[in-house]
């Protein structure tokens, strides 16, 4: 089967931010996933796990989004910042109706990004909150003067301001964050943003509406015609469930084989959403720039056996894995509209990147995948085209599927996936600046779908260098085994 890369054509620069992950006050994420405080069992620094920081800086995450999700619209960040004994104790409304003491605030989640070397994107109460409220958290965290927000924010230990760039104009405002019908959170947006100021010439902040569930496409046109002129983007939220009920979503592992190809079909969707919701926003704004942030994203399935229904713990398969290369080889194919994505969530919810047990952690499938394709990041994308054939029985997909770019050294990097859980796909990739001097390295991820990691085998999925790389002038073969995401660096 053919790859080609042409290297003559390409949709811009593959902006870094959608590498950008999402990290809620949801069960574990938090809470003894990213921040065990002051547990002295758990090694930590300033109460950020060293081990999960550790894992999670070899994905050069660019952008971490906080605090919600759902919980944002019941956030009010004055209860999490000054002295932590001081702070106000809440309740957890929509995750399990825990008790939430606040200990991790506006500070500590600035302190985790200054570890992660990430920027920050804070996601704003429009749901239960106000105007001035909103507005008084930009001041706090980005006025440099002397002003009452900066004047509170120095007396709880911070002299500079942050520069937080990325504000989310509340979440999900068609449900759980205030259930508004367009025109009205249009208008809620407008008003909003004027008041969300920026303190720094140098350090514009930039806005991101709520936006669409799915393919409401009538909630884009509406927020672009009405609201575009207020904001830099609109969000869009899609989650892959196997089935085709929320009741039943189906098994995180040990799901059959269906569930397999139901799982990777219904992934694929992302590209029609991706290429509509684009077109609805290009026709509202021909300029071209209002951006796309898929800021919720990845696998939602029934919560583990025997763990809280309300902190969406799940474990993490192969299957995962190829979720996240087709989505992330999508975003990268569609880098001219999509400007940010964001995988829910970084650490023991959803589609995570890494796991944890008291002490313990683990890498998933899906983490491999982030650090296999980080090379993509802020590089030129190429346009791509891959032979393919139809595969799966009840559901459909390409056995095949690819995103490539360059990166400002002039090296390549093409990612691919083969989709088949039962056949090998051999891949011939014809890239005319292969000259005969150069170089194709690959590291591949391949194990059967249900394959995972455990606290007692953390490795058993891991990446491995390719073998079997034949190459000559302009073009390379390698056999992608089934079930397999490869990662080639292609040095002409
Ligand atoms: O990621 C879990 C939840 O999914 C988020 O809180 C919400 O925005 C979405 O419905």
């Amino acid at each position: 089967m053919r790859i080609i890369i042409n290297a003559n054509r390409s949709k811009g620069t593959i902006n870094r931010n959608i590498y950008g992950h999402f990290s809620e006050h949801l069960g574990r994420c938090i809470y003894g996933g990213l921040y065990v405080g002051e547990d002295p069992s758990i090694p930590n620094v300033n109460g950020m796990r060293s081990d999960v920081v550790g894992a999670l800086r070899e994905l050069d995450i660019p952008v971490l989004r906080w605090p919600g999700g759902c919980f944002a619209d019941t956030y009010h960040w004055r209860d999490g910042v000054g002295p932590r004994e001081q702070r106000k104790t809440i309740v957890n409304t929509n995750w399990g109706g825990v008790t939430e003491d606040n200990r991790f605030g506006t500070h500590e989640f600035l302190e985790l990004c200054r570890q992660l070397g990430c920027e920050p994107y804070f996601s704003g109460n429009v749901g239960s909150g106000t105007v001035q409220e909103f507005s008084d958290w930009v001041e706090y965290c980005n006025m440099p003067g002397k002003s009452p927000m900066a004047d509170l924010r120095r007396q709880n230990g911070r002299e500079e301001p942050w520069n937080v760039k990325y504000w989310g104009i509340g979440n999900e405002a068609w449900g759980c964050g205030g259930n508004m019908r367009p025109e009205y959170y249009a208008d809620l947006c407008r008003r909003y943003s004027t008041y969300l100021r920026n303190y720094d010439r140098d350090h514009p902040i930039y806005k991101i509406a709520s936006g669409a569930n799915v393919d409401d496409y009538e909630w884009t046109r509406i927020l672009a015609e009405e609201a575009g002129f207020a904001i830099d983007a609109l969000s869009l939220h899609y989650y892959t469930v196997p089935r085709d009920t929320w009741q039943h979503k189906g098994a995180a592992t040990d799901f059959p084989r269906e569930e397999y190809y139901s799982t990777l079909a219904k992934t694929l969707r992302m590209e029609e959403l991706v290429e509509r919701h684009s077109m609805v926003l290009r026709r509202a704004d021909p300029s071209g720039r209002l951006g796309l942030a898929v800021d919720e994203w990845g696998t939602w399935y029934d919560v583990e056996p025997g763990t809280n229904p309300g902190f969406l713990y799940q474990q993490n398969t192969m299957r995962d894995a190829l979720v996240a290369a087709l989505n992330l080889n999508i975003f990268n194919n569609h880098c001219d509209t999509v400007v940010m994505a964001n995988i829910a969530q970084t650490v023991n919810v959803l589609q995570a990147m890494v796991l944890t047990e008291g002490p313990r952690m683990l890498c998933t499938p899906t983490y491999h995948v982030f650090r296999m394709y980080k090379g993509h990041q802020g590089a030129k994308q190429l346009e791509t085209y891959a032979e393919t054939r139809l595969i799966g029985d009840t559901r459909e997909v390409p056995n095949l599927h690819v995103s490539a770019s360059e990166a400002g050294d002039g090296s390549v990097l093409l990612t691919a996936a083969n989709l088949d859980d039962a056949a090998p796909a051999p891949v011939e990739c014809l890239f005319e600046g292969l000259g005969e001097k150069g170089a194709v390295t690959g590291e591949l991820l391949s194990a059967a779908p249900g394959a995972h990691n455990t606290f007692d085998a953390p490795e058993a999925v891991t990446p491995k260098a390719m073998t079997g790389i034949q190459f000559e002038k302009g073009r390379f073969s390698a056999v992608l085994p089934p079930c397999s995401v490869a990662a080639f660096r292609i040095v002409p």
